[in-house]
């Protein structure tokens, strides 16, 4: 299972580095309004400092202008990944993108038939955003449970990101489903490693080594 991280702050994707958990990152055009930088700069920062797929999302709403942009951004790096909304006109964007070998990552997925749509149209991944589906009490996991029997059924080569990830649960279930990729905000990445028990047991052994010294 591969985690990305799912953020546009430098820091936290090269900290998140440094514990060895990101294996690529999303963005998205809210991630990045967020750094009140110019976008532009921090695309390219994150580039320099991401060997794995970074998810980059185009902001058109017509094929052609998600094509022109996809282009420009696959131009970054061979590691840029495009990210085009579950629409109409996203769908005929990936196809053509697909064909011209631009990796594609299909964002804002809330059921399931809308993943077999863009794995058809030759999507890279394929983004189900759990979190936003429980938010409004629909079970979000169910959707990646059903997303994953439709590509094994078929033996689609699309990759499921699991998307929207609000706490350590969402990553559990995740791994216990076989999803092939979580992106994880990075306060939870941070829980994913903590335990309360551990802290307690890590002090009592330094305690009791302590009372041994001399
Ligand atoms: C995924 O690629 C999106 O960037 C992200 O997971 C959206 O999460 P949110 O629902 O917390 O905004």
């Amino acid at each position: 299972m591969k985690f990305f991280i799912d953020t546009a702050n430098i820091d936290e994707i090269k900290k998140g580095i440094d514990m060895g958990l990101v294996d690529g990152v999303t963005t998205n055009p809210t991630l990045l309004s967020k750094e009140k930088k110019d976008p532009n700069q921090v695309i390219k920062e994150i580039m320099s400092i991401v060997s794995g797929p970074v998810s980059l999302e185009v902001i058109s709403k017509d094929r052609e202008g998600m094509c022109k942009e996809a282009r420009q951004l696959a131009g970054l790096g061979e590691n840029a990944v495009i990210k085009i909304p579950m629409t109409e006109e996203g769908i005929k964007a990936v196809r053509i993108l697909s064909q011209e070998g631009i990796k594609t990552n299909v964002t804002l997925v809330f059921q399931p038939i809308q993943a077999l749509i863009a794995a058809k149209a030759g999507a890279t991944y394929v983004s189900p955003f759990i979190g936003r589906l429980d938010d409004i009490s629909s079970r979000g996991m169910g959707i990646i449970e059903d997303i994953t029997t439709i590509f094994n059924n078929y033996g689609f080569e699309t990759e499921i990101i699991v998307a929207s990830i609000r706490n350590p649960l969402h990553v559990l279930d995740a791994a216990l489903l076989g999803a092939d990729i979580a992106t994880i905000p990075f306060n939870v990445l941070k829980q994913l490693i903590s335990h309360p028990l551990t802290d307690i047991g890590l002090e009592r052994f330094l305690k009791d080594w302590g009372s041994i010294q001399r």
